[in-house]
């Protein structure tokens, strides 16, 4: 398609290539990242997940070689040749990533004459043979290579060998490893090699396919039919370096509140006023300490968005502050949906203004959701998002302290939105078909920047969908999962992959969301939720009760103590937010983030870890009571019971139902908080610091946890040394209210 490269010019980071059919770039962002460009529908970058200008100065070389054309960084050798093929040396000349050359080989064929007898049965042929795709890269797979990333996809964690899609979808069906995409669509992917690791994010926010060797144990392919060749490579010696690259060019998760880590208790169906003081006041009442109550679509006047319901909460205002006066903050759902109605404030100003999307024809576009016909905010224009900012302020004047978006696939329920629906891009007009996997991102935007606005502390959006670059302001969780074991097991590989993809702060609905969940599924599922970066249990309309206490008092006993140890882990739990703030590096990890020599982690399923120190291995089965664990090089501490084991070995670990299998690496200085039923304001009083060993370092954040004030400064950083069992403290940084009292415990 390229033909021949001719001739080259340099203009400063970016080196400007002229081929027999097209011109391609190849442009230095900094010396580790490095972008590879040629227009197919508009010459400039279209990115939505990169903001501002990201180059960082830095030189380049570039020379001819017989074949290729040979850019260099500091950190990269790129050799581009005829056909705009690229392939990426580290800067020994040791290859890193190569463009495939061979010819394509799929490994499964289904010949024509048995297609149509096999589909008289019913069978469906959804496979992408040797597909072509008119952009696309097409690169090789060396024996050794293992894939991680892509966002929430279904299956496991390492994605060789799989096929997937980017293309925010709302299925209701029980999420199936075979399913090609969910909600989220984060077109990034990291491959570990024998020797190396390398990072690429193709940038293209139209339908994206991955067959990431499904197709050939030889080579992967990326590519679409629409939009631009446009993606980023990224250097780097660990895997790490590649997130911390990745989130420097599309952003990182900001610090949440300190409340937003602690335990949400949600469902769909809290369908009065009464029924949510109920349960606040259960929640006391068994001491189940809970930070936050989630109100879905029932608070809403006919699921109308930005009103409230005055028939069954009749003073949403009261019911608010009495909640606060419990230490409750009130999350509430918003859907982008308008519901069609005259004399709807939301949906005339929106119909008076023209911020809905429109069909091909120019008349508004509508469809059906929650509250019937509805029409959609086109958020992609700026004043469209700035008008939803403001709609905020009906929340935030209630007092609500959170917003979930969610259905911002857009999901529909009269067929999906057709491609030829007119959106805008910012500047231009588009299609349904080119900003669907944006929309998510550009309504949790406009959310973020409302309550950034009006709430002036740090906002809490969740979002349901969400494209690359989302994270700056959003989290997020996996949708509508099921009470399965298999969806259990499923959350341990979602989180870990979100967390590489730059989407580090996620969640299940724990106990599943549809059907019903039993007494050791929820037990089960709560002892990897409370270790889960965003901690709720949420359930479908319809489905059996699930709170803390509806199995008994055994099951609420089991439910109390992984509640309590969240809280007690809070303090941890912080820091490592505070680490994901400032390099991208997840909370929630598989071991092969940590321990990418050791080929037995690189595709574990069913361990992870929490920051640098904990390693947790959940039982994930109904009836089981023990389980093997790997334990990688090094010491660890058993949570419980104190035990010490050497690592590099597997170990038979009893964990009857009330034990989740939890590990602290030898050297740990965990700092904890005592029990408490919510963040209060007391929050401050008392560290206690737990160590795992005799000699460690360890660096610990504090501040209010509330607004932005630790952006000027205003935190305090601790470091704790501990030399042959004794414990020193350095203030690294003070400026912020210091503990009352700090407690060892050796
Ligand atoms: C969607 C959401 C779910 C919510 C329901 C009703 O299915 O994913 O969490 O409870 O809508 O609002």
């Amino acid at each position: 398609m390229f033909g021949k490269l001719l001739e080259y010019r340099v203009n400063g980071q970016k080196v400007e290539i002229t081929f027999e059919n097209k011109t391609a770039c190849i442009e230095a962002i900094t010396s580790k990242i490095i972008n590879v460009f040629a227009a197919f529908q508009s010459d400039r970058h279209d990115s939505r997940a990169i903001e501002g200008d990201k180059r960082i100065p830095c030189s380049i070389q570039v020379e001819r070689e017989e074949e290729a054309l040979v850019i260099k960084t500091e950190d990269v050798i790129v050799r581009v040749y005829d056909e705009f093929k690229v392939d990426f040396y580290d800067i020994n000349d040791k290859p890193i990533s190569l463009e495939y050359r061979g010819k394509r080989t799929p490994l499964y064929h289904v010949p024509e004459s048995i297609k149509k007898f096999l589909q008289q049965e019913g069978h469906t042929f959804d496979i992408n043979e040797a597909e072509n795709f008119k952009i696309q890269s097409v690169r090789t797979l060396d024996k050794k290579d293992t894939i991680y990333g892509l966002g929430d996809k279904t299956g496991v964690l390492n994605k060789r060998y799989y096929e997937y899609e980017m293309w925010n979808t709302d299925n209701p069906d029980p999420h199936e490893d075979s399913f090609k995409a969910l909600y989220k669509s984060i077109p990034f992917f990291i491959t570990l090699k024998e020797d190396g690791v390398y990072g690429i994010f193709f940038d293209n926010h139209n339908k994206t396919y991955f067959n990431m060797g499904k197709e050939s144990e030889d080579y992967y392919v990326f590519g679409s039919e629409d939009g631009n060749l446009d993606y980023y490579f990224f250097a780097g010696e660990h895997m790490t370096d590649i997130i911390e690259e990745y989130t420097y060019l599309t952003g990182r998760m900001p610090l949440p509140q300190l409340w937003t880590l602690g335990y949400h208790q949600s469902r769909w169906g809290y369908e009065t006023e009464e029924e949510v003081r109920r349960i606040a006041t259960t929640m006391r009442e068994n001491r189940i300490p809970c930070d936050s109550i989630h109100l879905d679509i029932d608070y809403m006047d006919h699921y109308k968005v930005f009103t409230w319901n005055k028939e069954t909460y009749e003073n949403p205002e009261q019911l608010i502050s009495d909640l606060k006066e419990m230490g409750y903050k009130v999350v509430t759902i918003i859907d982008p949906g308008v519901k069609v109605e005259e004399g709807y404030s939301v949906y005339e100003e929106g119909i008076k203004k023209d911020y809905f999307v429109r069909d091909k024809d120019g008349e508004v576009y509508v469809n059906q959701v929650w509250p019937g016909d509805s029409v959609f905010p086109d958020f992609g224009k700026k004043e469209v998002r700035e008008w939803w900012a403001e709609q905020q302020k009906f929340l935030i004047n209630k007092g609500v302290r959170g917003v979930w978006n969610d259905m911002n696939e857009p999901a529909s329920f009269k067929g999906p939105l057709p491609d030829d629906v007119q959106f805008t891009d910012e500047d231009h007009m588009s299609t349904h078909k080119e900003m669907h996997n944006l929309y998510g991102h550009n309504m949790a935007k406009a959310t973020f920047e409302g309550l950034k606005k009006y709430d002036q502390r740090r906002p809490f959006v969740i979002t349901r969908a969400c494209y690359s670059g989302s994270q700056k302001y959003a989290l997020g969780w996996t949708g509508d999962n099921q009470s399965l074991w298999g969806h259990l097991r499923l959350s341990v590989v979602q989180l870990c992959n979100s967390g590489l993809s730059g989407f580090p702060f996620m969640g299940t609905d724990i106990g599943g969301f549809g059907s019903d969940t039993t007494k050791e599924l929820i037990t089960r599922w709560v002892q990897v939720g409370c270790l889960s970066p965003f901690f709720r249990n949420h359930c479908a309309k319809g489905r059996a009760d699930q709170e803390p206490w509806v199995f008994g008092q055994e099951t609420m006993d089991i439910y109390r103590k992984f509640v309590n140890l969240r809280y007690q882990l809070l303090p941890y739990l912080y820091d490592t937010f505070r680490i994901t703030e400032q390099t991208g590096i997840p909370m929630f990890r598989p071991l092969v983030l940590q321990y990418e020599k050791d080929e037995k982690v690189k595709n574990m399923n069913d361990q992870f870890m929490v920051g640098e120190h904990l390693l947790v291995a959940p039982v994930l089965e109904q009836g089981v009571t023990a389980r093997l664990v790997y334990l990688p090089e090094g010491g660890w501490y058993d949570y419980e019971t104190k035990e010490y084991h050497e690592g590099n070995r597997y170990i038979m670990k009893e964990a009857p139902l009330d034990c989740c299998p939890m590990f602290v690496k030898a050297g740990t200085i965990l700092p904890t908080f005592p029990v408490r039923d919510f963040i209060s304001e007391d929050k401050d009083e008392m560290l206690i610091l737990k160590t795992f060993g005799e000699n460690g370092r360890y660096v610990h954040y504090q501040d209010n946890g509330e607004d932005f004030a630790y952006k000027d400064g205003e935190y305090n950083e601790y470091e704790f040394i501990l030399e042959e069992g004794v414990l020193t403290t350095n203030m690294l940084h003070r400026n912020y209210k210091q503990y009352q009292k700090i407690e060892v415990v050796l």
